[in-house]
């Protein structure tokens, strides 16, 4: 019965184009991949800072699975907490400016556990979130009690708009990403702090593609525009730039106490491999001192943006690493990413629910491990189809 219900669901999602399938990839994921034995470039991974496969991140954790093993064996709050979960922290919230932080399993863990928790059994409470938040903000929402606004995208007209709305509740909280994952535009940051506390609401802000990316060290966005101070919950991902896999929180001393006691998808989980915190502190260190690298990254990302736009093609508001080319339909996007794997290009397409209706394209993610000539092959392949 239940296989005839879901072959009866899978058939409909196919006929929509909608169908999710697995590559398998059969090289370590970094700019130069192999799929069925071929070789391609890779411009769809959040190895941004070319860090999947660095050696020292890779003795760091072979070296912590020598002294620990690999298991974290229970909950942080049984047996799992070791001192090298409470070292990544502190340098954690040190890397942040703020007070303490917390790891997660993942970065989408920590969106969920964080919104889930502050946000549950408040009858006073609402979130107010952009329009386009990455899923794991969204599921964090859903899972509160609270009543949810939504924003333009990057609009702070229509934020402010929300706000005014929302002044009955008495715990607002305010959701954003400093660049979008799939944009890879940013939001106005100085006007988002400024309106949450005109409004008096909380700002949360996850820096997922931004931290190791962009700022002093890669401190990320907010710290650009000098308004980190102003945020009251930051989100990082260890799984992007890092190169390695986990997520974090950093905000209050009070925040930190508030999520461990509360937050169930920190408490009813096995806490993070000591391996992977050993690798997460060797990478922090690396991270911080690849100023050429970020430079190289960006200057890049400028100028693939530019030749695309001369082509003619919609790469929307990218400020990024993160280039869009919207292709529209399905269709039209299957048809790209095909064309591409033709001349050895590496790019998914990217569909809905991932993006809105008619808004599909290919995400082209740089890395500071491509050279001139991987950029140049892409230009010229892309100008062949346009
Ligand atoms: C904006 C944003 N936040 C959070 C996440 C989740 O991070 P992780 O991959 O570490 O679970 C992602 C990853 O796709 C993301 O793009």
């Amino acid at each position: 019965m239940l296989n005839n219900f879901l072959l009866k669901r899978l058939s409909e999602i196919e006929s929509g184009g909608l169908l999710r399938t697995l590559n398998t990839i059969q090289s370590s994921p970094a700019s130069t991949i192999r799929i069925n034995g071929k070789s391609f470039i890779n411009f769809s991974s959040n190895n941004y800072l070319n860090l999947a496969g660095n050696k020292e991140i890779n003795e760091a954790a072979m070296n912590a699975v020598e002294k620990y093993g690999f298991a974290g064996t229970s909950s942080r709050l049984i047996c799992g907490n070791l001192s090298i979960h409470e070292k990544l922290e502190a340098e954690l919230a040190a890397f942040k400016n703020k007070q303490a932080s917390l790891v997660f399993p993942s970065g989408y863990q920590a969106n969920v556990g964080v919104i889930s928790a502050l946000m549950s059994n408040e009858k006073n409470s609402c979130i107010i979130m952009d329009k386009l938040n990455h899923a794991s903000l969204w599921d964090g929402a859903k899972l509160s009690s609270s009543r949810i606004f939504v924003y333009e995208h990057c609009d702070m007209n229509s934020l402010e708009k929300s706000l005014k709305r929302a002044h009955k509740y008495e715990i607002k909280l305010t959701i954003a990403e400093s660049v979008f994952s799939m944009d890879g535009d940013f939001t106005p940051l100085r006007d988002f702090v400024e309106l949450c506390q005109k409004y008096g609401a909380v700002s949360m802000l996850d820096e997922a593609h931004s931290t190791g990316v962009f700022g002093e060290e890669g401190k990320g966005l907010a710290e650009v525009f000098n308004v980190s101070n102003k945020i009251d919950i930051t989100v990082g991902t260890l799984s992007k730039a890092f190169a390695v896999q986990g997520g974090f929180v950093c905000g209050s001393r009070q925040l930190i106490n508030f999520l461990i006691s509360k937050s169930r998808a920190f408490i009813y989980t096995t806490s993070v491999s000591p391996a992977i915190c050993a690798a997460a502190l060797k990478s922090l260190e690396i991270v911080k001192r690849s100023d050429a690298q970020r430079s190289f990254l960006l200057k890049t990302a400028e100028y693939l943006k530019n030749k695309l736009n001369k082509l003619g093609l919609n790469t929307l508001n990218t400020q990024s690493q993160i280039i869009p080319v919207i292709t529209g339909s399905i269709e039209n996007t299957e048809k790209t990413s095909s064309y591409l794997r033709e001349k050895g290009i590496y790019i998914p397409a990217i569909k809905p629910s991932t993006v809105p209706k008619e808004q599909s394209r290919i995400r082209i993610s740089l890395t500071s491990g491509h050279v001139a000539r991987d950029v140049e092959k892409l230009i010229d392949s892309i100008s062949k189809i346009v």
